[in-house]
């Protein structure tokens, strides 16, 4: 059986799980080298705009960054990541559910 399709496996409370554990330390290593790929987005960025990261983790080094170009709204499914985030980055909002099941006014970001 292909280890991925285990029905005994509930995959999404496994990654829950495992960030929830590994989360300051996976934050601290995140610290520095932003992303190069980040310039090209903020580049593009309207004035004011409402910037959506999904799977934010701990919030650095990507939506800090971005904070300082527009409102972030960031979602992960690790409590302890968003409680990071909200920690490293208190201009954004941040909110821990599974994208899967997350909803967005239209064009709102
Ligand atoms: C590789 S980390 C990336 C974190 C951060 N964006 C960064 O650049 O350091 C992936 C993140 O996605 C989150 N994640 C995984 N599945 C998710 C889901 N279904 N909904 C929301 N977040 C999820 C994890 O909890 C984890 O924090």
């Amino acid at each position: 059986m292909n280890p991925a399709n285990n029905p005994n496996i509930n995959y999404k409370t496994l990654v829950r799980d495992s960030y929830n554990k590994c989360a300051q330390k996976y934050a601290s290593s995140r610290q520095e080298n932003a992303n190069p790929e980040l310039a090209l987005l903020i580049d593009r960025l309207p004035e004011n705009a409402n910037i959506l990261d999904i799977g934010c983790g701990g919030g650095v080094p990507v939506a800090k960054k971005l904070a300082e170009h527009g409102n972030v709204f960031g979602i992960d499914i690790s409590q302890t990541m968003i409680a990071l985030a909200q920690k490293n980055v208190p201009s954004g909002v941040f909110t821990c559910l599974d994208i899967m099941q997350a909803e967005f006014p239209e064009s709102f970001f």
